[in-house]
């Protein structure tokens, strides 16, 4: 057993130099998608019957025919609230009833009224607010327009369609080619059996969607791609793939699958954004035509005459099965179609402090000792670190639940002597249980018939991390149940405070399955087929651990982190992209790849700091933290055979950056855990592309070197080596300014501007009119700081007037539902700095301000006052570093409202 294993480590982790690319499908090689790709444009097989038209408050039902086959369908469009379509359509009276994607919407959206202006046998115009949306019945097309400009067209190219096993055509096509399904047996069993049995499948979905007007589109992750999605075809690099995969050394600039599925799209111009989001948890394809890349020639010849063509992006969502469950995002803004979507998927809960900290992880920290040492030593360097986290070898033969014996034979006492120095542990807990007569995981799974099934009915066996493994079906309720429970203190006994979970492998990867994970025939609880609800394994596994936390103990917010994902996965977990590499173009991706993922709802993402595989030479490492300081969430991590980089490992210079690096993010925690509490109650992305801030600017369509925390922070990334100058993008035009946080120099938002670097920070920037709340004061960890005052960096812009917001609780449990916290506007007007409550809530804070910074302040200040209930009125020292205004010492409680005038 034990060679067996070290075989799969051997094969699979440390002889692969890169992605076995052959490992993973081609569009061509899954035959659902050749079909639905195959399908010729134009030529819409359907008609929606418009004769027989039911009409609620909120939805109108139809019934749609494919005119080829004769087979109808049910076709219901709803109107949802907050200016979202809802397009639904599946089989009448199904032989097998079609899966259905549970879960994943946040609860049941509210529907909005809709009015009939015009209906007859050829067109329906239904209107919803200022939305409208007119369905042709001919060729089975709705258009959709924004306050009277078309916007998008569902079925535009003619390819909306569901494969039906009735479906002469599509059995023809079947019967040669579903020979090579590798893993579906069961596909053709049925369809030798057809006539005798009832079968399932083909079950295959597909629409098209045409956005006028779009210049981009965005979303869509996980791709290790560009933010700004590229044409994928025909010939081209072939569609984006959604089919959870372990990936390892993944290749970049790829559309080939990764650890998660967000199947969301925004078409964008500089006129309006629109969004697209198709919610089906089976393989899915998306093929994306922009005809800017069609039209090279013609736009040159166009832009040389002055005229201009309207540019359009065409989509097309294929899957292997489901119903057709899609979603059109009416905008009209980026910020709108993102608020759009997390109406629907959710919003990830206010994340504890702590987590928005520094994290230290390798595979693996080996022991207990080990584990302390570490942190000991970031402690002798003064270097800020919140949380270590222990990989697979913290476990007793890679069973879950169960600490080694011997070199974690005392969790309790070290998770006390991280504790008592204010950090954190995490662990990993995998999805796959070790095949171990024994193991209580794998007895009560067998006893109670909790595991995956074979085509056969047979508990499936894979092989992953323990060798031969078995798999929970996790769909069933009594396994997620029985699941949850485990997270209490019965099973990490003496070990009764904090600890959080790392779920890994849970696309579920299986080392000797079809594409490394589990075969698509497998049964799961309902008699589902893997292959209808692959995307979801990992979705139910974090939903699964984030309520077996909250049972932990139930007034501390959970923190997970998630491999596999899938739209909605923000309110369980924090994601990472994955087992990278350490090269300067996997640092480079972190940013896109990220950013796709924010707008996407899941905003709490970060990259492996360094490279998970193989070792960074000290500039990119270096370069790696100043770039990682800026994504939501801040870890190193290594593979097992990589040397250890810990940043007190370094020499002098190089440890200051590293520290340096860390004290930055360190002080701007405060604005972080602000943007985690604004995203949740506001549903905006805590990280943001340029173009969804500046939705006008046409030059900042392509950007993704760059990144916005909020909207009063900006950071470039130096993703080469040896770089002295960077070409930054400063965007809002000439009258906004832009502070160099290294210099606080102010720049304008012209667009391109040349800026020095060297070795000690990257290009960061504050936006004038922002008001930045900082803890400036460096401790060894977030936790040591919560009685630490606040420095307020006030940004005018050219109006000298500028604003900001500061939340305030107590970092850990869920009070602040029950009003316990602050929630501060601050505001700088004619001189005058101002702090309100937003909110009519308490929360009973030591915190106070230590400071005030202005940037871009008025010459020739004096002093100022500060008036307040309890301080009444008292002067404060004001002093110029440079142009940079400083006020010492208000001295006031952040609970307490004040004014501070310049004098
Ligand atoms: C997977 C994870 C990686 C982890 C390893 C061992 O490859 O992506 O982060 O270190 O498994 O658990």
């Amino acid at each position: 057993m034990i060679l067996r294993n070290i075989i799969y480590y051997f094969f699979l982790y440390k002889t692969c130099l890169a992605v076995i690319r052959e490992n993973f499908k081609e569009c061509e090689q899954s035959s659902f998608c050749r079909r639905l790709r195959n399908l010729k444009p134009d030529q819409s097989r359907y008609i929606l019957d418009l004769n027989n038209l039911q009409v609620s408050d909120n939805f109108l039902e139809a019934e749609l025919l494919n005119k080829d086959e004769n087979i109808t369908f049910k076709f219901v469009l709803t109107a949802l609230a907050g200016n979202i379509f809802r397009i639904y359509a599946d089989e009448i009276s199904p032989i097998h009833g079609r899966y259905r994607v549970q879960g994943v919407l946040d609860g049941e959206p509210q529907v909005e009224r809709i009015k009939i202006l015009k209906q007859d046998k050829n067109e329906v115009i239904v209107q919803s607010g200022d939305n409208k949306a007119i369905l042709k019945s001919e060729h089975f097309q709705i258009e959709f327009y924004k306050s009277e400009n078309l916007v998008a067209v569902v079925n535009s190219r003619g390819l909306f369609h569901i494969e039906h096993l009735r479906m002469k055509n599509t059995l023809e096509i079947k019967e040669g080619e579903d020979q090579k399904e590798e893993d579906s047996g069961a596909w053709e069993e049925n369809f030798k059996s057809f006539h005798d049995s009832k079968p399932r499948g083909p079950e295959g979905v597909g629409m098209d969607i045409t956005f006028p007007g779009a210049m981009r589109v965005y979303g869509l992750p996980q791709h290790a791609d560009r933010l700004a999605l590229r044409s994928t075809g025909p010939g081209g690099i072939g569609p984006y793939r959604f089919y959870n995969s372990d990936v390892f050394e993944y290749i970049l600039d790829s559309t080939m699958a990764l650890y998660g599925a967000v199947p969301v799209v925004y078409a964008h111009s500089t006129s309006n954004t629109v969004g697209a989001f198709w919610l089906n948890s089976a393989e899915t394809w998306v093929d994306i035509n922009n005809s800017k890349d069609q039209n090279m020639v013609s736009s040159l010849v166009n832009l040389v005459s002055g005229q201009s063509t309207e540019n359009k992006v065409d989509v097309h969502f294929m899957s292997e099965s489901g119903v057709v469950d899609f979603f059109i995002l009416m905008g009209p803004s980026p910020k709108d179609c993102v608020q759009q979507y997390t109406s629907l998927t959710g919003v990830a809960p206010l994340p504890q402090y702590f987590t928005l900290g520094y994290h230290q992880s390798r595979w693996n920290y080996v022991t207990e000792d080990d584990v302390t040492a570490v942190v000991k030593n970031f402690d002798n360097y003064d270097l800020p670190l919140d949380t270590m986290w222990l990989d697979i070898e913290y476990t007793d033969g890679k069973k879950y639940f169960v600490w080694e014996p011997l070199k974690f034979g005392h969790p309790d006492q070290m998770l006390k002597n991280l504790t008592a120095t204010g950090r954190h542990l995490v662990v990993i807990i995998d999805p796959h249980v070790k095949r171990e007569s024994g193991y209580f995981l794998h007895e009560d799974a067998l006893a109670n018939d909790y595991y995956v099934k074979t085509k056969d009915g047979n508990v499936y066996e894979g092989t992953c991390w323990p060798g031969p493994s078995s798999y929970p079906d996790f769909f069933n309720p009594k396994v997620f149940n029985y699941y949850k429970n485990l997270y209490s203190q019965l099973y990490f006994e003496n070990v009764k405070s904090d600890i959080m979970i790392w779920n890994d492998m849970n696309e579920p990867s299986v080392f000797n399955g079809p594409e490394i994970t589990m075969p698509k025939d497998c049964l799961h609880y309902g008699g589902w087929e893997h292959r209808h609800l692959h995307n979801l394994y990992g979705f139910v596994y974090t939903a699964i651990t984030y309520e077996g936390l909250l049972m932990r103990n139930p007034n501390k917010r959970p923190f997970i982190l998630s491999r596999s994902h899938f739209a909605g996965s923000q309110r369980y977990a924090a994601i990472w992209t994955g087992d990278n590499d350490a090269k300067w173009e996997h640092m480079a991706a972190s940013y896109p790849m990220c950013l796709s993922e924010a707008l996407s709802g899941i905003s709490f993402c970060g990259a492996d700091i360094g490279g998970y595989f193989n070792n960074p030479d000290v500039e990119l490492l270096q370069r790696w933290y100043q770039s990682a300081i800026w994504l939501p969430f801040f870890r190193a991590h290594a593979h097992i055979d990589a040397r250890r980089r810990e940043p007190f490992l370094f020499e002098k210079d190089v440890r200051n950056r590293f520290k340096n690096a860390l004290v930055t993010r360190y002080a701007h925690l405060p604005l972080w855990y602000t943007q985690f509490y604004e995203h949740e109650r506001f549903g905006e992305p805590v990280i943001r592309p340029l173009f969804y801030a500046y939705p006008k600017e046409i030059g900042v369509i392509d950007i993704d070197n760059q990144l916005l925390l909020g909207d009063s922070v900006l950071a470039h990334m130096i993703s080469e080596p040896g770089q002295s100058t960077a070409n930054v993008y400063l965007p809002g035009g000439p009258s906004t300014y832009w502070y160099d946080l290294r210099t606080f120099k102010k720049y304008n938002g012209n667009g391109f501007t040349s800026v020095s670097v060297d070795l000690d920070s990257i290009p960061v920037f504050y936006k004038g009119g922002h008001i930045i709340p900082r803890k400036d004061r460096s401790r060894r960890a977030s936790t040591l700081t919560h009685r630490d005052p606040f420095t307020l960096y006030v940004a005018l812009d050219s109006n000298k007037s500028a604003k900001g917001t500061l939340f305030i609780d107590d970092n850990e449990s869920f009070d602040y539902r029950k009003k316990k916290y602050l929630y501060i506007q601050f505001e700088f007007n004619t001189d005058i700095l101002k702090s309100s409550l937003i909110d009519d809530t308490d929360y009973d804070t030591l915190e106070w301000i230590e400071k005030i910074v202005i940037l871009g302040a008025p010459v020739d200040v004096k002093r100022a006052v500060i008036n307040s209930k309890s301080l009444r009125s008292v002067e404060l020292e004001a002093y110029y570093d440079d142009s940079v205004l400083n006020i010492r010492k208000p001295g006031v409680s952040v609970r307490e409202p004040f004014t501070i005038k310049l004098i």
